[in-house]
């Protein structure tokens, strides 16, 4: 299958596209760059042997999303092109709103009228909110968002389920991911935050790379194991993979259907901490400092569904994970921006 990857340059999409040409696919890519750029193409290009058509346009842009279709026709969609910073969201929730919102409406109004009726969704474990029980099915409540990057994942949802209800021959998968991390063992791409990282993988890597001095331990009076956060770390690559899963699922449904794609296991900070001590033999400065508002004690999927329908589980553990991380930073340091 041609798939379009909106939003392809990023972290995940960059490995989603290596894992299409993996499984025999093609990728297609758009990106505006506002958190990407096209040295991760050409990365993707130097993994996969292939030369990839990359389109520089904003998905909200109806006219250059269907010029690019005319042009591809593709048979298929993953939808990642989107601002996704928790904190900026808050400061500016309308540009979140109308970014995210838009591009998805004028994606399934240009899908519509080019006949293509695959579509996954990457969405987010943020849309569950605080969980009541863990680990966290599908069919746990969603909503109750605490900032309004999450209202705009959980409102696409919402859309994509309401135009696959309208459309009987629309099939659409909504990812809910846990958290990802790592990056292809290539130590070619991977995530490049923009400034000083909000998540703690990455911040991880720059303390132990000397760019930043100690890590903030937010909070060690959490109801968990150690007192500090617990959050399902999924590796990057499987996460590409469960895509390519759900892509097989789009050949032969119809309708919505909603999977979590994580590992259900829950690390703590501390645990991360440790552990990429241990796999990379690098220290980790840390200290504790006070919770970071809006955080939650735990967070961990139950991914039994994916395993079920998809046939797909995570395979990389949690070594690997620090493990390439630390490649890529390491890799990725020299100023060269994938
Ligand atoms: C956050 C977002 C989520 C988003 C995800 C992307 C919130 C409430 N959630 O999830 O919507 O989809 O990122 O991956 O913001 N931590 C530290 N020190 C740090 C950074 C983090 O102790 O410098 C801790 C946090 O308190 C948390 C854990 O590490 O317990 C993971 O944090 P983070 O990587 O930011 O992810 P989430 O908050 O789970």
């Amino acid at each position: 299958m041609k798939v379009l990857l909106t939003g392809g340059a990023g972290y995940i999409g960059s490995h989603i596209a290596v894992e299409l040409y993996s499984a025999g696919h093609t990728a297609v890519i758009a990106d505006n760059f506002v958190n990407s750029s096209p040295e991760a193409v050409a990365r993707i290009e130097q993994i996969t042997g292939r030369r990839i058509p990359l389109y520089e346009i904003d998905v909200c842009d109806k006219t250059a999303l269907s010029e690019l279709f005319e042009k591809e026709r593709p048979d298929a969609v993953v939808h990642l092109a989107g601002l996704k910073a928790v904190g900026e969201s808050v400061a500016k929730p309308l540009l979140y709103y109308r970014n995210n919102i838009d591009s998805t409406l004028s994606l399934l109004e240009v899908m519509a009228e080019y006949g293509c009726e695959k579509l996954i969704f990457s969405s987010s474990a943020t849309v569950y909110g605080a969980p009541k029980t863990l680990p966290i099915t599908e069919e746990a409540e969603a909503g109750g968002c605490t900032n309004p990057y999450g209202w705009t994942k959980y409102m696409i949802e919402r859309i994509i389920e309401g135009a696959a209800a309208a459309n009987p021959k629309l099939s659409a998968v909504l990812l809910r991911y846990f958290n990802p991390v790592g990056a292809h063992s290539s130590g070619l791409i991977g995530e490049r935050p923009n400034g000083i990282p909000n998540n703690l993988m990455p911040y991880i890597c720059k303390v132990a790379g000397g760019e930043l001095a100690q890590l903030s331990v937010f909070g060690n009076d959490y109801n968990t194991h150690d007192g500090t956060g617990v959050r399902d770390y999924i590796h990057v690559v499987d996460l590409a993979k469960g895509h390519v899963a759900a892509l097989g699922y789009c050949s032969d449904h119809t309708g919505t259907e909603i999977f979590n794609l994580g590992t259900g296991t829950g690390y703590s900070v501390l645990d991360m901490v440790k552990a990429f001590e241990r796999a990379n033999g690098v220290p980790v400065a840390y200290r504790i400092t006070p919770r970071r508002p809006g955080d939650i004690d735990a967070c961990y999927a139950d991914p039994a569904k994916a395993e079920k329908l998809l046939g797909w589980k995570a395979e990389l553990n949690l070594d690997d994970m620090c493990r390439d991380s630390w490649n890529w930073q390491k890799n990725s340091s020299d100023g060269k921006k994938a």
